[in-house]
């Protein structure tokens, strides 16, 4: 485990200063599943195409987590072909500067089905200026490079957000689904403020990355934190230590990345009420060092 005494991190645990002055709560809420209609496939397979076919039920599970302290609400321009931040533009208006939304340009939808990367830096400046229309905001506050395109060199991807950024159109930048080795080469092109990357209890391909970013202000954001819901199951890998705690197995599983750093900051997806306090009660979760430890051999 990673312990750092982080300067961005505040007396509250439970609060990050993202990019050194954006204080937001350690969970957020990715909203890429508020898409599709009740016949398209869910889980793995979803589509990410549309708009919700029920679209005032998100709104209200939008309006519901803000109301419930999340501060931080994670879409992209490639979420339904930006219905996503239209979505939260909609929601998220009564909250004003309450709430930050990260939004990520860099990848492109040719069909449902597929999502392909694409850095030529003059479309990544064309969809943030899209995603500013969207979003209904004259400044994004974290705005990702969804992910690296091989087929343009990394600095002109990040020097196009860089440019943003000096123009006043991006707060904070970020990176998604990188390596320590291309964090690095980005670094040297622009302060990054958070990296995105795959990361749960059963996928840690990224652990070089987490303790990479661990005290360097930089937050690490853990997307798929539940697995998808994997690990949210009476059986799966934290229920033991789940019923030690008197938690939901979901709460478990997001209180043991809360516990790995304090600059993890997960991005749990609900379309349920219920799902979305649940989640956010694992701020409350105490691990010992003994449960936290069993949880990571699992
Ligand atoms: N940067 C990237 O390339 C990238 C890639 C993928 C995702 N993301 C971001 O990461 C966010 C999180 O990913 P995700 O939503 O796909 O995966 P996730 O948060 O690991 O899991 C979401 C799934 O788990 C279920 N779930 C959530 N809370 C639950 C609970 N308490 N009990 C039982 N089931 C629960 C949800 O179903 P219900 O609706 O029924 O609750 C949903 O199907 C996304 O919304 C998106 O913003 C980023």
């Amino acid at each position: 485990m990673t312990h750092t005494d982080d300067v961005t991190q505040t007396d509250d645990m439970t609060i990050f200063q993202l990019g050194g002055d954006l204080p937001v709560r350690r969970v957020g809420y990715g909203a890429m599943r508020l898409a599709d209609g009740p016949d398209d496939p869910r889980g793995p397979e979803a589509r990410i195409w549309t708009a919700p076919a029920d679209r005032a039920a998100a709104v209200k599970l939008l309006q519901t987590a803000a109301e419930a302290g999340v501060t931080l609400f994670d879409t992209a321009d490639a979420y339904a072909l930006g219905a996503g931040e239209d979505l939260l533009a909609e929601a998220l208006r009564p909250y004003g500067d309450e709430v930050a939304v990260a939004t990520k340009v860099g990848v492109v939808r040719p069909s449902p089905t597929e999502w392909v990367p694409l850095g030529h830096p003059a479309y990544l400046r064309q969809q943030a200026e899209l995603s500013l229309r969207r979003l209904r905001t004259e400044r994004i506050d974290l705005l990702y490079l969804h992910r690296i395109d091989e087929n343009y060199p990394l600095a002109e991807q990040v020097g196009a957000l860089r440019l943003l950024q000096e123009e006043g159109k991006v707060r904070h930048i970020g990176l998604s689904e990188v390596t320590v080795a291309q964090l690095e080469e980005a670094e040297a092109v622009a302060p990054v403020a958070a990296v995105q990357n795959l990361y749960n209890l059963a996928d840690r391909g990224h652990e070089a990355v987490l303790d990479h970013t661990a005290g360097r202000g930089i937050a690490f954001v853990p997307f798929f934190p539940i697995a998808m819901g994997g690990h949210a199951g009476p059986d799966g890998p934290v229920a033991a230590v789940a019923r030690e705690v008197g938690a939901t197995p979901s709460q478990t599983a997001l209180a043991w990345l809360l516990h790995r750093a304090p600059h993890v900051l997960p991005i749990p997806g609900t379309t349920s009420e219920r799902h979305l306090r649940e989640n956010l009660g694992a701020l409350g979760v105490r691990l010992t060092p003994e449960q936290f430890a069993r949880l990571d051999q699992s």
